[in-house]
This record gives structure tokens, C-alpha cells and sequence, in this order.
């Protein structure tokens, strides 16, 4: 199969990869890239452990084709992170126990990210609504809730 050409931009910084058209996003973010932060669970759109923020909404890198994700603004879990150190939401989610064997979190923390951006203040109810495509297999939710209410809190500060 031929490869084509394409744009990403990918926290900030701008791409330009050859690429076979059904090659998946997931593997160019993790192989060609190295942004490891992506992780692959299922393979099939059901954990969410490779969640990436595709144009402002969450997508399953592993559903979608590096040909369809042509010049689009890509946020992996390491964008996160800065010179101040950690995120508030990376911060609450070791603070309130979130992290366990870790393969869930950097897609619970990015679904968090958009969740918190639409809604400062939610409910745990639209908690569990905001996070039901992501999948852990370690914390029972528990955790992971009080973490996105604590997230909440301190980014409202
Ligand atoms: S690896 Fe993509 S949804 Fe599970
Ligand atoms: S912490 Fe292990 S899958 Fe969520």
C-alpha cells in the first residue's frame, strides 16, 4: 500500500509524517512518535486506554486512521505535564489513590481534562457519564471519582 503524507500537530509541535493510510493513530503516536503515554488495551474502541484529545473531542486512537486524522491537533497525556510540574488533575489522581497498576490513567486523566473544561464543578453522577468510555480494571471507580472531585476543586482555586 502506498504511503501519504500528513500533517499532525501533537501537544504543540507540528509533524510531518509518511505514513500507510491504514496505519492507526495509536501506533503512529506511539511507534513513530514515541508519545508512550498512549496506551493499547483492547484494540477494538471499548477501554479507553488509548484515549487521545483529537480536535477538542475525545476519540479511541486505536478506531481512528492516520489518513483521517490528517492535520488535526492531537493532546496526549504528556502535554500535561509542565515546567511547574504536574497537572492539578495528575496531582489529585495520586493524591486520592487513582493510580493502581496505572494502564487506565492517562486515559481517565484526559477525559477528565474535557470534562472539566465543559463542567467546572461536576456531580458524581456526570462524573461516571463523563468517564464511561474509559475502563479500570484495579480501582473499582471509587478512587478515580474522588479524584476527578478533587481535580475539580483544585482547579477552580
Ligand atoms: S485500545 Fe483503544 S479503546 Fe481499547
Ligand atoms: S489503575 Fe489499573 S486499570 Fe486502572
Amino acid at each position: 500500500m502506498q504511503k501519504i503524507e500528513i500533517n499532525l500537530t501533537v501537544n504543540q509541535r507540528s509533524y510531518e509524517l509518511k505514513v500507510k493510510p491504514n496505519k492507526r493513530l495509536l501506533d503512529v503516536l506511539r511507534n513513530d512518535l514515541n508519545f508512550t503515554g498512549v496506551k493499547e488495551g483492547c484494540g477494538i474502541g471499548e477501554c479507553g486506554a488509548c484515549t487521545v484529545i483529537m480536535d477538542g473531542e475525545i476519540v479511541n486512537s486505536c478506531m481512528v486512521l492516520a489518513g483521517q486524522a490528517r492535520d488535526s491537533e492531537i493532546i496526549t497525556v504528556e502535554d500535561l505535564e509542565s515546567e511547574n510540574g504536574l497537572h492539578p488533575i495528575q496531582k489529585a489522581f495520586i493524591d486520592a489513590g487513582a493510580v493502581q497498576c496505572g494502564f487506565c490513567t492517562p486515559g481517565m486523566i484526559l477525559s477528565t481534562l474535557n470534562l472539566l473544561k465543559e463542567n467546572s464543578n461536576p456531580t458524581r453522577s456526570e462524573i461516571k457519564d463523563g468517564l464511561e468510555g474509559n475502563f479500570c480494571r484495579c480501582t473499582g471507580y471509587k478512587q478515580i471519582i474522588d479524584a476527578v472531585e478533587l481535580a475539580a476543586e483544585m482547579m477552580r482555586d
